[in-house]
């Protein structure tokens, strides 16, 4: 598109300028078609300056995830990825699974401004309003067994501690198996959800909620002591169509290596350099029992390992994990 490549243009020049006649020889196109596409990103958010014998340069980027400014911004351009930015749906994780099952052709994403029915692991509600937090889901055909979707999710979680490390001065951490925390304050979650067909994954939708620009005022009470969000880390706004252009890149790589088993070695080094839980004191719930013990990590199918109060060592996969007062 057009716009993508002028964008692509003035980012690439900036900070300083490039010139109308520039780009529209680089493309190909009139010098007006250059113009009009610039006050339509103009009504989108975007601000240029304009200097005679110049050109122009970006002033301004809107806040809001913008499609053609994610796609600029692209490092690499991966064969048959697609994806789009949806004002409103229900659930993104929902829409990529439906898409998936209408036989969309995979890998693509599903970003959405704001969900009406984002959820999160056991069925919770993930607060999702247009508020410049990042809500997407990536959907795959993967054609592996059920047993590795949690090892994939953690793979993903230390993906993803890795891309946000560049965005904020402080270091992030994983709590098993897909929270995204900052001593203890949760930034983000993953809820990865699969069909199986036949004892092999059919389609798989990896879910991102990541708290980018939300104020910390706006959160619900019940949140405020426990959320927190990237801009509030880095004492100023993240840029959201930066960080969505990065996590693509970095998603699609991430599941490339995971189908070609090519994350093993890299894995391990990666989980503990992020695990939030590992010598930590912690209950564990499942199915309204309780069971308290040592974390020692994880072990090579992804579960939890858990030293118990009888000294004995057990592995655990569906539970929810609380870390104890003090632990
Ligand atoms: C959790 O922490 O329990 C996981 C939260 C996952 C939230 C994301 S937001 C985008 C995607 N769509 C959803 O409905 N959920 C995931």
């Amino acid at each position: 598109m057009t716009e993508t490549l002028i964008l692509r243009e003035l980012l690439a020049a900036e900070p300083g300028w490039v010139s109308g006649g520039a780009i529209a020889s680089k493309l190909g196109v009139s010098r007006v078609s250059i113009w009009h596409q610039m006050e339509k990103l103009r009504a989108q958010g975007f601000g240029f300056e304009a200097m005679p014998a110049r050109g122009y340069r970006l002033s301004r980027r809107p806040r809001m995830l913008h499609a053609g400014l994610v796609e600029a911004q692209l490092k690499v351009r991966r064969k048959g990825f697609t994806f789009a930015i949806l004002d409103e749906v229900d659930s993104t994780n929902d829409e990529a699974a439906r898409q998936l099952a209408a036989g969309r052709p995979a890998p693509f994403a599903v970003f959405a401004q704001k969900q009406t029915r984002g959820r999160g692991r056991f069925g919770r509600v993930w607060h999702s309003e247009a508020n410049g937090n990042l809500y997407s889901s990536f959907a795959f055909r993967p054609r592996i067994a059920p047993e590795r979707m949690q090892t994939f999710t953690l793979w993903m979680g230390v993906t993803i501690c890795e891309l946000v490390s560049k965005f904020v001065p402080v270091a992030p951490g994983i709590k098993w198996p897909n929270d995204i925390v900052f001593n203890g304050r949760k930034a983000g979650g993953i809820l990865t959800e699969a069909r199986v067909d036949a004892d092999q994954i059919r389609d798989l939708v990896l879910g991102l909620g990541l708290n980018v620009n939300s104020p910390p005022d706006e959160w619900p009470a019940d949140l405020a002591k426990s959320a927190v969000s990237l801009s509030e880390l880095a004492g100023a706004p993240v840029d959201l169509n930066r960080l969505t252009a990065a996590l693509i890149g970095r998603v699609l790589l991430a599941y490339e290596r995971f189908i070609e088993g090519d994350h093993v070695d890299s894995f391990a080094e990666l989980w503990n350099r992020h695990d939030a839980l590992r010598g930590r004191d912690v209950t564990v719930t499942a199915a309204g029992r309780k069971r308290r013990g040592r974390v020692l990590g994880v072990d090579d199918v992804g579960s939890l390992l858990l030293r118990g109060e009888n000294g004995q060592t057990r592995a655990y996969r569906a539970v929810e994990v609380t870390v104890d007062k003090g632990g």
